[in-house]
């Protein structure tokens, strides 16, 4: 564990971890302090969506700064190797919740088996969510819209709405604001051609981030809309439904962004101190202006 102590009260200052009062003692290199009056408990981050691209390099960089972490997802294989590889590298804890975020009932089942002493979430990553088809609103399979909305859009209300409330108490007895991250996009501030459902449901959660703002203001909770533009992870092969060559077009003569750029970006938010909050953060690779003009470099 990383963390610097600083005069005889044992104050901390590091954003990444809580001080509980308790009589106990602390070991930990390079600094040993006994009988002190404090535990330290690591931060959790709630991860949805951390199966591949930017929820799996979120726990990464979580895990790296010594977070415990809660990681959603529904390929239950791949959080299982996400598990055993981060815990033995970070020596970290990771707790498994894999469930399908459109499923309203079975979300709120899973979050209220989530045992006491995981329950203190500081940050949650809203960031499952996924573009099915780029076709043109008259051809489009409305079938591909209905997943959209109910994984971006409806996905993440009921896992903020099964959360909060967890947050918040955490927040009360640490005095140390939750923050809620969500996935948006450069498409929910600008449509673009063949986007239509895609980007609605980035501009539903672009609002959803400014009415969370507003409506957690009294529990000081911070809430932080990421609206990346192109990024080379999965989001491709899934849109164009396992058609590789198509998927790798859009990326062609970029240099994108990875999911650890945005990994990094998002992890920064989070270290500012209590009093300060980014709402909103656009973040393109250098090539990108915004959804529709590129500057492409033959390869
Ligand atoms: N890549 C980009 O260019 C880009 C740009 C802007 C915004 N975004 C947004 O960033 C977020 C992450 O995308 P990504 O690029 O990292 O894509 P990705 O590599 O395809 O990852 C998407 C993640 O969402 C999970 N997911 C999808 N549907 C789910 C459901 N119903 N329940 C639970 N988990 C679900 C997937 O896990 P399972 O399949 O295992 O469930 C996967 O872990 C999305 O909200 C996307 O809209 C992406």
């Amino acid at each position: 564990m990383k963390f610097t102590i600083h005069d005889s009260r044992f104050t901390i200052h590091d954003s990444r971890f809580t001080i509980h009062d308790s009589p106990c003692t602390i070991h930990d290199s390079p600094c040993t302090i006994d009988h002190s009056q404090f535990i330290i408990m690591p931060k959790t981050v709630f991860i949805s969506g951390a199966t591949s691209g930017f929820g799996k390099a979120c726990a990464e960089k979580f895990a790296s700064e010594c977070y415990d972490l809660i990681l959603n997802g529904r390929r239950e294989e791949r959080l299982e190797e996400i598990k055993t590889k981060l815990e033995k590298q970070y020596n970290i804890a990771v707790y498994l919740l894999p469930f399908d975020v459109q499923q309203r009932d079975r979300v709120f089942d899973v979050v209220k088996t989530i045992p006491a002493d995981w329950q203190g979430i500081d940050v949650l990553i809203n960031n499952a969510g996924l573009a099915l088809g780029r076709d043109y609103f008259d051809e489009a399979d409305m079938d591909d819209w209905d997943t959209m909305i109910d994984t971006n859009v409806k996905g993440l209300l009921y896992v903020s709405r099964a959360l909060i409330p967890l947050m918040i108490k955490r927040s009360a007895s640490t005095g140390i604001p939750g923050h809620i991250i969500n996935l948006g996009s450069i498409a929910g501030d600008e449509v673009y051609e063949k986007g239509n459902v895609y980007c609605a449901s980035k501009f539903a959660v672009d609002a959803i981030s400014k009415s969370m703002r507003i409506d957690l203001l009294r529990h000081g909770i911070k809430v932080t809309n990421i609206a990346p533009g192109a990024a080379e992870t999965e989001f491709g092969i899934v849109r164009f439904k396992g058609n590789e060559p198509t998927a790798k077009k859009v990326y062609e003569g970029l240099t994108p962004l990875s999911a650890r750029d945005v990994a990094d970006i998002i992890y920064y938010t989070t270290t500012l101190p209590p009093h300060v909050c980014i709402n909103e953060l656009v973040i393109t690779c250098t090539q990108q202006a915004n959804t529709i003009y590129f500057h492409r470099k033959p390869n």
